[in-house]
């Protein structure tokens, strides 16, 4: 054994070891009453000097007026800052998303996962560098009343990642429910640059949800959704409105979607700003729902950022797509329309041979690739600022394939429905396992394929996909699509935006993506997924093993 592996089989025996004590000084707490008192007894006193950010996340049932009327019964986060300055937990008041977590590149950050649902539940973090049981792999998933601590530096370029549940099957009606958050990290590049802030530095989460009569939000039953619970106020929560019969199994089978559009967890969402420059952070948080995104007026999109940070430059686009999870930051200076003038942020007509299935899927009153406004806003005073973002924006290189083990010999991962379970390679998840094609040497890069052919679609029909890695940001090096699918395809592809970090990428009906993938720092087991979590929860996730 090396000295190496020794150090860090130590470092984490130590903190599972951490982990479990913590856990059980929680539990005698909560005995007694005392939520809380766990993360300030023992060792933990002397753990906490090294440490910038300390945050506690609690996972609660809640109800917020979501609509006028009736409150909606959520799931959310609420945070409690422990330590750390102000600016690093920030609530968005009256709703049910999470906080935003604000942190720079090389803090140390301690978050303490409490959970408070009467069902199993981890985070993920989404788009982080970070070892594997920090992750929020299914497999770390807590009991009700436990608790995780993570405790990890932060190794990521700014940029706007995010969080949100990972346990195993019950993705999708966590995240429905309102379990998501921002998690926005910057540095120093990002600092000189001159970008808007404070205030016009607005975060966009951009989600879709159905309502029923009483305001009570509609997803899965909970024999669907595959999660048995005895718990009353849950139960109540999932009964009310549940989808019919058979329109219910292609929900599960192909994805949720709501008829409503919600921008930061309001429907109908309109604000006033300053004609000035903005940063606009676009988070696609929806469940199953892809967004073709664009201006009213067809003014054209200035693109800042993508998954993983700062572009090297700024891109213009005509529209962009946002599938699920992916992110994209604009730089927009209102100043260019006049005072009162009222913009809309619209989703444009898309085919990708889904509307056919709608009728299928219960017939949702707002099928895949319909257009519909996204968000209103109102331009109100404010003096014109600079009219360009700066044109350098960050070293950002071109991608070198050419470092990969396997340059000419792409892994291929065939996405695949048989016997109505999605899978990779005819796989569906195996919480510990990943078979030889998924293992790779840490220190190494490999190209992968992700295909997404007709053949292996269910019934001869395909669909997107919108394919995430976990523990790394990579970058796209190729796109092919079958002759078959242009037609489809030209109604989406000059919206991809491809020249940035990555961590999710949209993978079209009978197209192939390449991707260039680092193994870096951290050995172990981490998940790689559709993000469309319906698909995640029935199958379309596996793992791959980085060893040493
Ligand atoms: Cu944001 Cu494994 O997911
Ligand atoms: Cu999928």
């Amino acid at each position: 054994m090396s000295d190496l592996k020794a150090k860090s089989d130590v470092f984490r025996f130590n903190r599972q070891r951490r982990r479990v004590l913590i856990r059980s000084v929680a539990a005698a707490a909560a005995a007694l009453g005392l939520p809380g008192l766990g993360a300030r007894a023992g060792g933990e006193e002397r753990a906490a000097a090294g440490i910038d950010v300390h945050i506690e996340l609690h996972a609660v049932q809640d109800r917020v007026a979501i609509r006028p009327g009736e409150p909606t019964r959520v799931w959310r986060y609420q945070g409690k800052l422990l330590r750390g300055d102000a600016s690093a937990l920030d609530a968005w008041a009256g709703n049910y998303l999470g906080p935003i977590i604000r942190v720079r590149r090389g803090q140390r950050v301690r978050i303490d996962l409490i959970n408070e649902l009467p069902e199993p539940t981890i985070i993920h973090w989404h788009g982080q560098h970070l070892p594997d049981d920090m992750d929020g792999h299914p497999r770390f998933a807590i009991a009700p009343g436990e608790r995780y601590v993570y405790d990890f530096t932060v190794m990521n370029r700014a940029g706007s990642y995010w969080f949100h549940p990972h346990p195993h099957g019950r993705t999708g009606k966590q995240v429905y429910f309102g379990l998501a958050g921002l998690f926005l990290v910057s540095d120093d590049e990002e600092a000189a640059l001159d970008l808007p802030t404070g205030p016009h530095d607005l975060p966009l989460v951009i989600q879709d949800r159905s309502f029923d009569d009483d305001n009570q939000f509609v997803y899965l039953s909970e024999s669907a959704a595959g999660a048995a619970s005895q718990n009353p106020e849950q139960r109540g929560m999932m009964d009310h409105g549940m989808m019919g019969g058979m329109g219910q199994m292609m929900a599960r089978m192909m994805g949720v979607l709501g008829d409503q559009i919600l921008v930061n967890g309001r429907p109908g969402a309109s604000l006033e700003v300053e004609r000035r420059p903005h940063r606009l952070r676009l988070l696609n948080a929806s469940n199953a729902r892809m967004y073709k995104l664009a201006w009213h007026d067809q003014s054209p999109l200035t693109v800042i950022a993508t998954d993983g940070g700062l572009l090297a430059a700024p891109l213009q686009r005509d529209y962009i797509m946002l599938s699920p999870a992916e992110r994209i930051d604009l730089w927009v200076d209102f100043g260019r329309w006049t005072a009162g003038t009222e913009l809309t942020l619209q989703s444009l007509a898309f085919d990708d041979g889904m509307a056919m299935m709608g009728g299928m899927m219960g017939g949702t009153a707002l099928p895949d690739g319909a257009p519909f406004p996204v968000l209103k806003l109102r331009l109100g005073g404010g003096t014109r600022g600079r009219a360009a973002p700066p044109q350098r924006l960050s070293r950002l290189q071109r991608p070198q394939a050419r470092v990969a083990v396997n340059f000419n010999r792409p892994k291929v991962f065939k996405l695949t429905m048989g016997m109505m379970v999605w899978g990779i390679n005819g796989q569906s998840f195996d919480m510990l396992g990943a078979s030889p094609l998924e293992t790779v040497k840490l220190g190494t890069h490999e190209v992968w394929e992700f295909r997404n052919d007709a053949a292996t679609g269910m019934m001869g029909m395909t669909m997107p996909h919108s394919m995430h890695v976990h523990g790394l940001q990579f970058r796209v090096i190729g796109r092919f699509v079958a002759g078959g699918f242009s037609r489809q395809y030209g109604t989406v592809k000059a919206g991809f935006v491809d020249e940035g970090w990555k961590d999710t990428v949209l993978v079209m009906p009978g197209e192939h993506v390449r991707i260039l993938l680092g193994f870096a720092d951290y050995p172990g087991l981490f998940p790689y997924h559709c993000h469309m979590l319906e698909h995640e929860d029935s199958g379309l996730m596996r793992n791959y093993l980085v060893k040493e």
